[in-house]
This record gives C-alpha cells, sequence and structure tokens, in this order.
C-alpha cells in the first residue's frame, strides 16, 4: 500500500522493539519490551540472553504493535529494520523478522541505521524541526557529533576514539556497585553532591577537534576508588558521581558549543540514552540560550532505544526510493 504507514522494527541492544509510524512523524504505536531485568544482575547487557530475549518477544511484540495501531500486514507500505550497529544475534532475529513480512506482503525492505534513528527521534517528537542544526548522539555504544545539513546529509564532526558516553556511566556505575543501566542511577545520585569534591581530567576538552575519549576519565575514576579503598577511607559515592558526571558534562558542552560557533546552526538536537541526562541538557540549555540557540531533546520514550525511530527514518528512505536487498546482513560495527 502507498498510504506512508511503515513498521519499524529495533533490536540492536537489549529492546526489542516494533512500532507503526505514518508519513515518518506520527506513532501509531511504538511497543518496547525491555530486557532490562534479565541483564540487570550481569551489571551490562549479555549478548546471548539478548538474542534469545529477542527470539522469543519479536512475533509478540509484533502483534501487539499491529494491534494497538489498529491496522493488518496488509495495510503496510514497507519495513523498516535496523541493521546496526549493535549485537550481531539481536541484530539478525529483528532483520529475519523484516525480511519475512516484507517477503510475504510483497513490500518494501528498508535496512536503517541505528544511530540516524536516534536523530530522526526529534524530528517525531518537534514536527518543525528542519535541519541545518548540529547533533550530540550519545549512548552506551556511541558519542558522535554531527553537521546535520539536510535530510540525509550529514558530516561527522567527531566521534570517541575509546569508550561511548553512556559505557563510561555504565563502567563507573559497576564499579560502585549502583546498579545498572548506570546512567540515571548516577544522574539521580548527582543531584545531591558536589561536583568539585573530586578532581577528575576532562580528556580532550581543549582538544582543536571534536574528538571524545572516556576511557582516561573512567581510569581516573577507578584509580581514586582503589586509593581510598588502600587508605582505608570510605568512598563518597555521592560526590564521585557528581564530580565524574559533571566532567562528562563538561566535555559535551565544550564540544557542542564549539560545533554551534563553527557552523553557525541555530537549533542543536541531542539524541541517545545519555540525552536524558538532566544535567547535560540543563548546562547546555543556559550555554545555547546565551548563544541565541534553541536546543530540542526527545521525550524519554524516543530517547531510548526504540522502534518508532526507525520507522521514521525508513519513511523518508521509502520515500526517496531506497530499497534493500533480501542479501542484508547485520552490520554490527556500522557507522554512520
Ligand atoms: O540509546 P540507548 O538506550 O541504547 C544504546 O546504547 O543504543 O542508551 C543507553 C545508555 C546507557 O549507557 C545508559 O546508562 C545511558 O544511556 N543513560 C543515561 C541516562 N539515561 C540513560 N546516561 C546518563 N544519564 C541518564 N539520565
Ligand atoms: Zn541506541
Amino acid at each position: 500500500m502507498e498510504n506512508g504507514l511503515i513498521l519499524g522494527i529495533e533490536s540492536s541492544c537489549d529492546e526489542t522493539s516494533v512500532a507503526v509510524v505514518k508519513d515518518g512523524r506520527k506513532i501509531l504505536s511504538n511497543i518496547i519490551a525491555s530486557q532490562v531485568d534479565w541483564h540487570r544482575k550481569f551489571g551490562g547487557v549479555v549478548p546471548e540472553i539478548a538474542s534469545r530475549k529477542h527470539i522469543e518477544l519479536i512475533n509478540p511484540v509484533i502483534e501487539e504493535a499491529l494491534i494497538e495501531a489498529d491496522i493488518e500486514f496488509e495495510d503496510l507500505s514497507a519495513v523498516a529494520v535496523t541493521y546496526g550497529p549493535g549485537l550481531v544475534g539481536g541484530l539478525l532475529v529483528g532483520i529475519a523478522a523484516a525480511k519475512g513480512i516484507a517477503y510475504s506482503q510483497h513490500i518494501p525492505l528498508i535496512a536503517i541505521n541505528h544511530i540516524e534513528g536516534h536523530i530522526y527521534s526529534n524530528f517525531i517528537a518537534y514536527q518543525n524541526l528542519k535541519p541545518p542544526l548540529v547533533c550530540l548522539t550519545v549512548s552506551g555504544g556511541h558519542t558522535d557529533l554531527l553537521y546535520f545539513k539536510g535530510l540525509g546529509e550529514y558530516e561527522i564532526l567527531g566521534r570517541t576514539r575509546d569508550d561511548a558516553a553512556g559505557e563510561a556511566f555504565d563502567k563507573v556505575a559497576r564499579v560502585l556497585e549502583l546498579g545498572y543501566p548506570g546512567g540515571p542511577i548516577i544522574d539521580k545520585l548527582a543531584k545531591d553532591g558536589d561536583s568539585t569534591a573530586i578532581e577528575l581530567p576532562r580528556p580532550l576538552i581543549n582538544a582543536s577537534n571534536y574528538d571524545f575519549s572516556f576511557s582516561g576519565l573512567k581510569t581516573a575514576v577507578l584509580n581514586y576508588i582503589n586509593n581510598q579503598k588502600q587508605r582505608g577511607e570510605e568512598i563518597d559515592e555521592v560526590n564521585l558521581a557528581a564530580s565524574f558526571q559533571q566532567a562528562v558534562v563538561d566535555i559535551l558542552v565544550t564540544k557542542v558549543v564549539k560545533a554551534v560557533k563553527e557552523t553557525g546552526v541555530k537549533d542543536v538536537i541531542l539524541a541517545g540514552g545519555v540525552a536524558s541526562n538532566h544535567q547535560l541538557r540543563a548546562e547546555l540549555k543556559t550555554k545555547l540560550d546565551d548563544l541565541k540557540v534553541d536546543l530540542y531533546f526527545p521525550p524519554p520514550k524516543l530517547c531510548t532505544d526504540n522502534a518508532a525511530m526507525i520507522a521514521s527514518v525508513g519513511y523518508y528512505r521509502w520515500q526517496q526510493g531506497d530499497r534493500t536487498e533480501y542479501s542484508l546482513n547485520a552490520e554490527p560495527n556500522l557507522k554512520l
């Protein structure tokens, strides 16, 4: 059917999500089955568990997405699926489901880059938002700063050389035995802490490029914890969370402001799980207000992994005539 109804499928990490989106921006359903409870006790996503859970969940989630949207398979115009980056086992489950639907319904299969999906979550949330803009995508797997010139037209300004910003949050939370995922827990703890209490490095903050590096910061936190333990002194988790978060926020805000000044854009968008961070949002907003630049971030449900964002990119691709072959394979290390 040519009615602009796209089924999106997302299974790159630990959420099995299926959505129906009309015309790229109107969500009819966005079902997200999180596996976080199964991974929590391991302090991170266990790929083998993720693959098995995706297999169990994918069909019921597809069914629920269609029921909630009140449509049938026959009503769909195309199927869009994440093919990377992510965990190969999970990606393959989503791809197999998408191929089955596309083949049986004689509709196009459209392969989508997960990171591009995160960016488009802003276009769903803010219907009038248009490029040019600067986008910071910060998640458990990625830290990418982009100059977005038009739909589908990006220039990558910089990315992380080692750990992603969310990964740093998760690793620090793990050594402090705070739980998983670490970002929201540190975000909450940091509110009551003194962010100047513990001195931590801010790698590459003044570098002339837009690259990021978080592994040195994570190591500095580990060293601090080990030193305190050796001295028999207590670890002040609240101040450590606040100091660590301040360092991450300082780095991210500095690079975004530099990108805004260099490109002259009037809009900035945040995407990815770390875009939910309260301090990042607040400090970036203050800095951008001074420059008369607007900041957009998606609502919580569109910030973390979801299939609506995949269906949204899929719609624009479908309109442009993009079609993916059935030989499509997962690309765990796919870049933008
Ligand atoms: O985008 P996402 O759901 O999954 C991918 O990695 O693709 O992002 C998850 C990441 C995790 O590392 C999590 O700790 C982090 O986003 N995160 C946060 C917050 N909420 C989620 N990090 C900092 N502050 C938060 N409030
Ligand atoms: Zn993601």
